[in-house]
């Protein structure tokens, strides 16, 4: 497990370094996927690249699923998640949060996770049960702890939207039976670094109809070891349908907040 969180650390380190640097000054679109807001860039590839064949050259057998197409089987039983940039957008408009996100799972649990917020010069690591950590480029490194026990009307609730237009529409109704019932909501635009915030305490809670396995499976482990807990409505595991996200008992109740609302259909 160390090994591989190792691994994650510097690839992901490695990775961010080449996406500030390399950034050009005319990044444009390569292709869209799921709407013409779903974009690529060429740096979300050449990302993705550079992670898989940093991880391949220490361990071959191993398998992969990147958000950008790099799935391949393995024979090790480890299988890395990688999104090579979460918040494409923001990276697109030179904004600051986007994320280098990469997990190891063994045998189908992920034992690490890395998210690396470059142009923050923040990473954020976990290994499972042994707690989250922000490491920041001074050096310098805390362990992380979500905020506890926070009343709904006084937590602080990032989320998300989906590409589409008709999930947008219902995504907006949802957040009608939601804003008036908190302190405010913020869309930083990844969920990656939007999960490490809830680790860091600083937002409360976090959901999101849509986020992918490769959005959420380093950032969900790294608030599980903050402390934090990560799911879907009704005990179901976090996953594309809803993830919902937050500290002891704050979870609890923006679980019952979002339920009735039905925020899982499109
Ligand atoms: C997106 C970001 C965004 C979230 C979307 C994701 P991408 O990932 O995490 O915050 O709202 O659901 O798809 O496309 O930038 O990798
Ligand atoms: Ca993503």
């Amino acid at each position: 497990m160390h090994d591989l969180l190792e691994l994650a650390i510097s690839t992901a380190d490695v990775a961010g370094v080449m996406l500030i640097e390399k950034r050009p000054a005319d990044l444009r679109v390569a292709h869209t996927k799921s709407s013409p807001t779903d974009v690529v860039t060429e740096m979300d590839q050449a990302a993705e690249k550079l992670i898989i064949e940093r991880i391949r050259a220490s361990r071959p057998g191993d398998a992969f699923l990147g958000e950008e197409g790099g799935a391949a089987a393995g024979a090790t039983g480890v299988r890395w998640i990688i999104d090579p940039i979460d918040g494409t957008v923001n990276y697109l408009y030179g904004l600051p949060d986007w994320a280098v996100s990469i997990a190891a799972e063994v045998d189908g649990e992920i034992v690490a996770g890395v998210v690396a917020v470059p142009t923050r010069g923040e990473l954020y690591t976990a290994a499972r049960g042994e707690g989250a950590y922000l490491l920041h480029r001074d050096g310098s490194t805390e362990q992380l702890r979500c905020n506890a026990d926070v009343p709904l009307e006084r937590a602080l609730i990032a989320t998300g939207f989906g590409y589409s237009a008709q999930r947008r529409a219902r995504q907006a109704e949802v957040l009608l039976g939601v804003l008036p019932r908190v302190r405010d909501i913020r869309r930083a635009g990844s969920a990656a670094v939007d999960l490490c915030s809830v680790a860091a305490g600083r937002v409360d809670g976090y959901f999101e109809r849509g986020p992918q396995e490769w959005d959420i499976a380093a950032g969900g482990l790294i608030v599980q070891e903050a402390g934090g807990a990560i799911g879907g409505l009704h005990g179901k595991p976090a996953s594309a349908e809803m993830t919902i996200s937050a500290g002891p008992g704050l979870y609890e109740r923006l679980h019952d907040l979002l339920a009735p609302l039905n925020p899982e259909r499109d």
